[in-house]
Parts: C-alpha cells; structure tokens; sequence
C-alpha cells in the first residue's frame, strides 16, 4: 500500500515506537542497513531553503544504499515556468520510488500526495506541519528521557508560524500527563486552531506566558525557536521581535539538572553559543537523530509500499 507522511497524526504512537525501535538498531548496526534500498531513488523536491532536511534525507537514503536525484530549487525546476505542485509530483514519480518536499504553501505536501504513484513526506510545508522534525525531536526526546509521559514542555519564540512547535504540540498531547508552557510574545502565539482542536479537545493542561525566565525551573523539555524573518509581512514587526528571547547560561541556573534543551534549527540568536558547552543542550543530538529517524521512516513506507 503506498502511503504518505503529510502530518505527525498520520502516524499512530505505536508506529512512532516502531520508528524509535528501528532507528535504535540503525545506530547500534549500520552494517546491517547499508544495501537496505539498494537501487531505489528518493527525490528531494526542495522549493524553501534547508540544510538540515534536506541533507538528512539525502544522508539516510545513501545510508541504506539507494540514490538521490535532487531538485535544487524552485528556481531551477519547471515550476518556474509555472508548473503545478500537481504536476510536479505526478512527473517526479516518474522517476523516484519516494519523495521529499518542501514547499512554502500549507497543504502543498498533500496536493503532491495526492497526485504522486509513490509515497511522499512532507519535509516541511509553509507555517502548517513539519512531520519528520518532529519525529527527530521524539527520538531526542526518548533518548533524554527514556519516555514521554508527565514531561512539562516549554515551547519558546514564534509559536505562529513555528510549523515544528505545531507539529511537536500535536505528537506529545498523545502522551500522558503532559503539559505545555507556551512562551512567546503576544503577537506570535500558538493559533486558535492548535489551542482549540489539540489542547482543548483533548483536556491538555497549558499556560501562556512572555516570561521565559519565570517558568524556566518548572520545565523538563525547554524547546526554543527562531523568530522566522520569511514569514513576516513587514520587516518592522521582525526587527521589533526578534530578539525576544536570547537563552544564556546565567538565564540556566535554575534550571532543572535534567532540562532537555531543544532547537530544530537553524538558530540565529535566541541561544546563545556559550549554551552550546552545557551537556543539557541536545540540539546537535537533534540534527543527528533526524538522519536515523528519516533512515527509519524511508525504509517503513518503501516495505508497505512493496517498493523493497
Ligand atoms: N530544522 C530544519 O527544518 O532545518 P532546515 O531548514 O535546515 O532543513
């Protein structure tokens, strides 16, 4: 059965287990994965910037022995010409056994899949969901932590347009005895939406604060964020915000022994780099464990797919 990754949800917890498992004995035997997909093909369709995903996914595909035909940019795709996401994927499924995409439009990842003959993963589309950062963030998670229940998380910065706050928000409501503490100034909070359909639906505890520093001791999971310049209408709400939050070690002495501190990345100033030197800063662990993780989600959809 082909089948696509447009959102977290599109993944039961158990399934997430089962990705943590198979990431687990990637990390433990690489050997044992390296022809994995030998002689399959991911396309990486990248019309936003990345460093992280795309490479990730180009990283894990080589990791088990398969290859990669990329598309650098929107730029110098046809959709240039003016092309169709539509369009696009039905070609490029010509081509590949799986798709990446990326695209600055909520719901462009779902258009592709719909059109698309093999599974697609949304690798992040516009302000809306950003399934395979999240997955890396659960592995982290689980690693630090060995669970994921009774953890209070704080998410900090845009918590609008921050597609992998919306998406980790989405992931960890599933768990029990989870709390959230958004952090955020009043013009970047987490939208109605989230609050309505995930946190009150389902009876989730939260609070909504501006104050990092107040709530900081109380949280297990502090996950920061960058104030994303792109998705801002005008460059004077950007200026006026951006620098909202800065993480120092000063900022950390109260801070539980055990906090998990999380960025998806790329930061550009809301941590400091003298944070990079505590061993509760796990954001590099973060950027590793995407490469396992989307290793594991390739070679899931590729077997139900009876591509491998
Ligand atoms: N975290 C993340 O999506 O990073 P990139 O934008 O570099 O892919």
């Amino acid at each position: 059965m082909r089948r696509s990754i447009i959102d977290i949800r599109d993944l039961s917890p158990s399934e997430i287990m089962e990705l943590i498992g198979t990431s687990e004995d990637i990390i433990a035997n690489p050997a044992k994965y390296a022809h994995k997909c030998e002689g399959k093909k991911l396309g990486t369709l990248f019309f936003e910037p990345s460093t992280r995903t795309r490479m990730s996914f180009e990283a894990a595909m080589y990791e088990l022995g398969g290859h990669v035909i990329t598309m650098a940019g929107a730029g110098s795709s046809s959709a240039a010409k003016g092309e169709s996401v539509a369009d696009t994927a039905k070609t490029v499924s010509c081509y590949t056994d799986i798709i990446a995409m990326r695209h600055p439009k909520e719901g462009a990842a779902f258009v592709a899949a719909k059109n698309a003959s093999v599974p697609v993963i949304n690798a992040g589309d516009g302000g809306h969901s950003h399934p395979t950062q999240t997955l890396a963030d659960l592995l982290t998670i689980y690693r630090e932590k060995g669970h994921f229940d009774n953890l209070t998380v704080g998410l900090c910065g845009d918590l609008k347009f921050g597609r992998t706050v919306h998406s980790l928000i989405e992931a960890m409501s599933r768990y029990t005895g989870v709390k959230f503490v958004l952090i955020s100034p009043e013009e970047l909070k987490v939208p109605g939406y989230v609050k309505k359909e995930v946190l009150q639906e389902k009876g989730i505890p939260y609070e909504q604060t501006t104050d990092l520093e107040t709530v900081l001791p109380t949280l297990d999971i502090l996950y920061m964020t960058r104030i994303q310049k792109e998705r801002f209408f005008n460059e004077e709400d950007y200026l006026r915000l951006k620098d909202s939050y800065v993480l120092t070690p000063e900022k950390l002495v109260n801070a539980k022994e055990d906090l998990v501190i999380m960025h998806p990345l790329p930061r550009v100033n809301e941590i400091s780099v003298k944070v990079d030197e505590d061993k509760r800063a796990c954001y590099f662990k973060q950027v590793l464990n995407g490469k396992y993780m989307r290793m594991a989600l390739i070679l899931k959809l590729l077997k139900e797919a009876g591509t491998i």
